[in-house]
């Protein structure tokens, strides 16, 4: 395969680099892309050194696959002359996502929408991946009614200059220095912040709604309840999700635990509770604390947390390409109309 990653250099480019280099994926050419600011910069993919090049409408010419990792201006400006050229889009970006005919998917979750793409697939985003993960397989058997979520989400999840940002203003605030913030909008050396996306409607922030629109495409639940908070902590890498699942049916704690001991793509832990520290860099999403909500039948607590910049992107975007694989001989976008 020929693969094009735009976005290259970014906290969530990078990671997919580092899993095509890994997993077992014939690569047969690669390119990089970013803006002018990576202008002369080479990166390595398995020992060669690729240069970044800037877009241009001609510059996915040939490839196969491109991972579109920069941004919703980016993706509106040049995936579809992506898919023209002929390549199978992934994007990672919410700029298509809630297309109806495009496919949003997880594929522990919903591979059968796969079957049908118009040469863009599109990645959801990481608090939606984290969570589906883990409480599709209780959905399955016991019939999701409501969710109630709190978000506790890293500074990766805005990118690497957000987690320069919380680095060095932690530093200056614990030298009792001046710092001037570029990324985040609010002190973020030991602090809470709303999440920092715009507000939307209703006095919920775009991520926020996001989440809840997202989660509903998905599981193809348009009505499903669904209340969420979304906060920015000050944590590099790792978002956590308090949740609280009301369900159709009975389900005990017991019997959730067996269940997520089995499913795909989580680790469940028994007798500990899952630590951001400790879950960044597993490809895994991590599930703790399960509970019985003592207060309402049919409701379980969970605690959840994973890797946004794998699980909640990289790893999911590069799952995908993987599925298709195993499902089609080549990944075969084409399109006859955009
Ligand atoms: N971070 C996460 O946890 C996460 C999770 C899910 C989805 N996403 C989505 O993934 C995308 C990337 O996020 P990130 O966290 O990796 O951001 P990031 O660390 O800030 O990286 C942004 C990347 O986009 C490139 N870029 C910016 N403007 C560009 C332009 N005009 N033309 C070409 N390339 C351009 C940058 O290249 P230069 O360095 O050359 O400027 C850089 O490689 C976003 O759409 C984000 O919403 C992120």
């Amino acid at each position: 395969m020929e693969i094009g990653i735009v976005g290259a250099s970014g906290a969530v480019g990078q990671e997919i680099i580092r899993l095509l280099e890994e997993r077992n994926l014939p690569v047969k050419r690669i390119c990089f892309f970013g803006s002018k600011r990576s202008q002369g910069i080479t990166l390595s993919f398995r020992g060669e050194k690729i240069p970044i090049q800037t877009l241009s409408p001609r510059a996915f010419q040939g490839l196969d696959v491109v991972f579109f990792s920069a941004g919703s201006d980016v993706s509106k400006t040049y995936v579809n002359i992506a898919r023209q050229e002929g390549a199978l889009v992934i994007d990672n970006s919410s700029a298509f996502r809630q297309d109806p005919h495009t496919p949003l998917v997880i594929p522990e979750v919903n591979p059968e929408a796969l079957e049908h793409h118009d040469g863009l697939i599109c990645n959801p985003n990481c608090v939606v991946i984290l969570l589906l993960t883990v409480l599709f397989p209780l959905h399955q058997v016991a019939k999701l009614k409501r969710i109630v979520l709190s978000t506790y989400q890293a500074a990766s999840g805005a990118g690497w200059q957000a987690m320069q940002e919380l680095q060095q203003e932690t530093l200056a605030f614990l030298e009792n220095r001046p710092h001037e913030r570029k990324v985040i909008p609010y002190p973020y050396a030991f602090n809470l912040f709303l999440h920092n996306s715009p507000m939307a409607s209703d006095q919920y922030v775009e991520e926020e709604v996001k989440i809840i629109a997202e989660t509903r495409k998905i599981l193809s639940e348009p009505k499903l309840g669904i209340a969420v908070t979304c906060v920015r902590v000050p944590v590099l890498r790792a978002h956590a999700e308090s949740v609280n699942a009301e369900f159709h049916e009975s389900i005990s704690a017991q019997k959730a635990q067996e269940i997520l001991l089995q499913a795909p793509g989580v680790t469940f832990l028994e007798n500990s509770f899952a630590m951001p520290r400790d879950v960044a860099g597993q490809e895994n999403v991590f599930c703790s604390r399960v509970r019985e909500d003592l207060s309402q039948p049919n409701t379980l607590d969970l605690w959840i947390v994973g890797d946004q910049l794998l699980k909640g992107a990289a790893l999911n975007a590069v799952q995908i390409l993987e599925t298709i694989k195993k499902t089609k001989k080549d990944p075969e976008p084409i399109l006859s109309t955009l």
